[in-house]
């Protein structure tokens, strides 16, 4: 545990890192990564192991309480889950007052503070372990039911209630897209390959999202409200919403005729604001290894789906473009966990403006295990300091003077 002892009152000089560059906000016991080497371990376990052979719901285990679950506790964890995924039904008036092109990420994270209205428990910052274990038990049961009905809300359609002999991803699935006059059956590639995905987006250590949640977390707020304000860090297309704007680039590469050159030359142009998105990483300056996990999976579904997306084709042509340009060699800039993973979505059926929903479906497991851990060390509240470089003191001047 941190010694808060000796963090407290610190003062003197005041390091300067905008965007915290270097600057450490925890210790931590969750996710290693070594952004040189392209290594990720979550709890010391390798996520080409966990993405190959665990489920999403076991490195949630993993991720919030340490250890892989036996037997037993993979039961108990499921079973608790599926035992909470319904919401209160008051939530659906809440959802029922958000236009149709409301975007599903500002739904979600509003349906997810809700959260606190309707547990007000979650307000007091000393309740007891098991008190803590319900809300998280109930944050991982209701998300998927959340992130479902905000994209029904989006398409006008009835939503679905959960159904409980389904796994996770494939009672998602169900909720997402069955409609009420067929008969709908989830594709079992689609549900493997979503669960796929939401392991590797399951955490990464201290990012934007992630800290939000601590900084928030930090001030006793709820574990509701800080996983809210996770999701709208989340939602900026430098962070999580870059997988839709991956697609989105590379559909408007395709339409303007598959010049990848073009485009690539629009981002090395530094009075073009464009960015080659799904590029690049604050971490890693080598092969995020997910993005190698994912851009191998995205030719295993779309083969199995009997997919073709000229996309696809579209986003290897510019990652060998980029990996033998040399402004993106010297600044050592490489595909990130988003440049294939919408591609993925989409094949699964999953629209555009849902990926970054999707997302914070995978990080959620994450988020939590942050906050409890930061919660558990007993961290201070965050509050950075600054330089001030604004006016000395002024005397105030009255309005009819000015
Ligand atoms: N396209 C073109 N140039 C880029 C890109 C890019 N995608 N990314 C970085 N650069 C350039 C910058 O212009 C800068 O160049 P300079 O040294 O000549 O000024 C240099 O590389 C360093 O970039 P910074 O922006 O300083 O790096 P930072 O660590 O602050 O940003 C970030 C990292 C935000 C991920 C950035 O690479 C980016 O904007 N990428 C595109 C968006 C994206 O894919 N985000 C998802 C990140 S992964 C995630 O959050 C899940």
């Amino acid at each position: 545990a941190i010694d808060i002892a000796k963090l407290r009152g610190a003062s003197g000089l005041i390091t300067l890192d905008p965007g915290f560059k270097n600057t450490g906000s925890t210790k931590s016991a969750i996710t290693f990564l070594d952004g040189e080497k392209g290594i990720l371990r979550y709890r010391g376990y390798r996520i080409e192991d966990l993405a190959e052979k665990s489920t999403f719901l076991e490195v949630a285990y993993l991720l919030i309480y340490g250890e892989l679950p036996t037997q037993e506790e993979y039961a108990k964890f499921s079973k608790d889950i599926t035992h909470h995924t319904l919401v209160h039904e008051d939530i659906k008036k809440i959802l029922d007052g958000f236009p149709s092109n409301a975007h599903p990420m500002g739904v979600l994270s509003s349906l997810i503070c809700s959260l606190s209205a309707f547990y007000p428990e979650s307000l007091n910052p000393n309740r007891d372990k098991e008190s803590v274990n319900l809300s998280i038990i109930r944050l991982l049961a209701k998300m998927p039911t959340f992130a479902a009905w905000a994209y029904k809300n989006e398409v006008g359609h009835p939503v679905n209630y959960p159904d409980n002999s389904l796994d996770y991803c494939s009672n998602f699935l169900k909720m997402m897209f069955a409609l009420p006059a067929e008969r709908y059956e989830v594709d079992p590639v689609v549900a493997k390959a979503l669960d796929q995905l939401l392991i590797l987006h399951a955490d990464h250590e201290q990012n934007c999202s992630t800290s939000t949640v601590r900084v928030v977390g930090s001030s006793q707020a709820s574990i509701y409200a800080s996983i809210s304000a996770g999701i709208n860090a989340l939602w900026g297309p430098l962070h999580g919403g870059a997988n839709q704007s991956v697609i989105e680039m590379l559909d408007a590469i395709k339409a303007d005729g598959g010049d990848t050159k073009k485009f690539l030359d629009k981002a090395k142009d530094k009075d073009d604001p464009f960015r080659l998105m799904g590029f690049g990483h604050r971490v890693y300056k080598n092969f995020d290894p997910r993005a190698k996990i994912i851009k191998k999976a995205a030719d295993d579904v779309l083969s199995k789906l009997g997919t073709n997306d000229p996309i696809l084709d579209i986003a290897k042509e510019l990652e060998y473009a980029a990996l033998n340009d040399q402004y993106f060699v010297d600044r050592k800039l490489y595909p990130n966990v988003d440049f294939y993973s919408g591609i993925i979505y989409r094949a699964l059926g999953i629209p555009t403006d849902m990926f970054t929903v999707m997302f914070a479906l995978g990080r959620l497991p994450g988020w939590i295990a942050q906050w409890k851990e930061m919660r558990e060390n007993g961290e201070p509240i965050g509050r950075p300091r600054q330089v001030y470089v604004g006016a000395t003191e002024r005397d105030y001047v009255t309005m009819n003077k000015r």
